[in-house]
């Protein structure tokens, strides 16, 4: 069971209230990446996929946190039935399946890095899973931006970004682009934002 677009709506907004701040734009902005490319993808729920890239972040409503966000909007979503969208909370993270991978402080307790740890080695990753993944890594506060821009700003804030995620995210780009039959950064232009690598502007 998922949540409609409107109850997704919903839950960020009141997450928003427990936890103020650019992340609730962010989530607006992979859900509109996410629904666009999944509109031009064969077998792809656009509906499901805004959704989910709306709420692949709803952990931060429990505040300011790195892993522990991940977490979090697992057992939330879990809490409500919506075990789809508690399953993305955690895959988006790991296109990368390793706790290494994370870029951010390992904020949990022992047994939850074990519970996440298995949890993605036992995941085997859909589209859905690697489509947010792509779309986390192209949604900023400000838009829609390029991969490379996105990550290269990560890594500005946290001094560092593993080679073999900035890997995966670009094959996920490549991934994306054979299936809509185009480079996906062509879907999104001028309103929407992107840049440098991405084009528009
Ligand atoms: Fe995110």
């Amino acid at each position: 069971m998922i949540p409609s677009r409107e109850e997704a709506h919903r839950l960020l907004e009141d997450a928003e209230r427990s936890n103020l701040g650019p992340w609730v734009k962010h989530s607006k902005a992979v859900a509109f990446c996410a629904e666009k490319i999944a509109m031009n993808c064969v077998g792809l729920d656009a509906e499901k996929a805004y959704v989910f890239g709306l709420l692949h972040d709803i952990g931060r409503k429990f505040g300011v946190k790195h892993l522990a966000h991940v977490y979090d909007g697992y057992i939330y979503m879990k809490s409500l039935g919506y075990d789809e969208v508690a399953r993305i909370c955690i895959t988006h993270s790991f296109a990368v399946k390793s706790l290494i991978s994370y870029v951010g402080n390992c904020d949990v307790t022992e047994d939850v890095k074990l519970f996440v740890e298995e949890y993605i080695e036992k995941t085997q990753y859909d589209d859905y899973d690697r489509l947010i993944q792509l779309c986390d890594a192209m949604g900023s506060a400000q838009g829609v931006v390029s991969v490379e821009k996105r990550m290269a700003d990560v890594k500005v804030r946290y001094g560092y970004y593993p080679q073999e995620k900035w890997d995966k995210h670009i094959e996920l780009k490549g991934y994306f682009s054979q299936k809509v039959g185009k480079n996906v950064y062509e879907l999104f232009c001028e309103k929407d934002l992107l840049n440098e690598e991405g084009g528009c502007a």
